[in-house]
């Protein structure tokens, strides 16, 4: 069967990642989580002091040790879930706390970061096969993509999400700080110069705040199927 290239986008904590990776899984192609390789760079910043206190970055220090940055994936033998290595070491967890989420938004706003992130995902997307999730996945990476899918869901109910999430690994969080950071991060996401979030043209609208994920998960496969007869 042909392969294709699906490019999901949308708002941070919508359950994206969750839906494409199942998707991947059941249809035997890629899965790539854009976001976690901004996540993987905000974490190099924080562990090599590219924070000034007033929480701006050290751009030309940074700039000048992006090649010293390598990330890629790995499947999780056990789960058969990817996990994100950054310069050889596994940091999936690292990555999702919230001090990561709270400084990667000017992180992922930076130029020359997003040039670097984005070669490197056209390179993974280069044999196709591949779901990729993020927020300029159809508009900027993959223009071209046969399948584009656009996801929401209101901040209250994504906030609601990435709290159940923390709390189930045990981490101590505030459902208010979690809000604040969601809307903050929207903002800046949608408001950034460069690849700003945005629905492409061609993408498919998905509002799942009342949908349960085997009802979403039926949906997005019929959507495969009818790309891939249609390309
Ligand atoms: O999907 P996520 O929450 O793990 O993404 C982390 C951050 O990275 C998010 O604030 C926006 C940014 N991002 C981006 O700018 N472009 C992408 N393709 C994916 C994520």
């Amino acid at each position: 069967m042909k392969k294709i290239i699906i490019a999901i986008d949308g708002f941070s904590s919508c359950g994206k990642s969750t839906m494409a990776k199942d998707l991947a899984k059941e249809i035997g192609y890629i899965y790539i989580d854009s976001g976690a390789m901004y996540r993987a760079v905000t974490l190099y910043c924080l562990e090599h002091h590219l924070f000034r206190t007033d929480g701006s970055i050290r751009e030309e220090e940074l700039q000048r040790q992006m090649k010293e940055i390598h990330i890629s994936f790995r499947l999780n033998p056990d789960t058969q879930r990817p996990m994100t290595f950054l310069n050889g070491n596994n940091v999936e967890e690292q990555i999702r706390t919230l001090e990561v989420s709270s400084h990667v938004s000017p992180v992922a706003a930076l130029g020359f970061v997003r040039r670097a992130m984005v070669e490197q995902q056209q390179a993974m997307g280069k044999e196709k096969g591949i779901v990729m999730d993020g927020r300029d996945i159809g508009t900027a990476v993959f223009p071209k993509a046969e399948l584009k899918i656009f996801v929401t869901a209101s901040a209250e109910i994504r906030a609601q999400r990435r709290y159940d999430e923390l709390k189930a690994k045990g981490q101590e969080v505030s459902f208010d700080e979690i809000l604040r950071n969601v809307k903050e991060r929207d903002h800046i996401d949608q408001t950034r110069e460069i690849s700003p979030l945005r629905r492409a043209d061609d993408a498919i609208l998905l509002d799942n705040s009342h949908l349960t994920i085997a009802e979403q998960k039926e949906w997005l496969k019929e959507q495969f199927n009818k790309a891939v007869h249609e390309s």
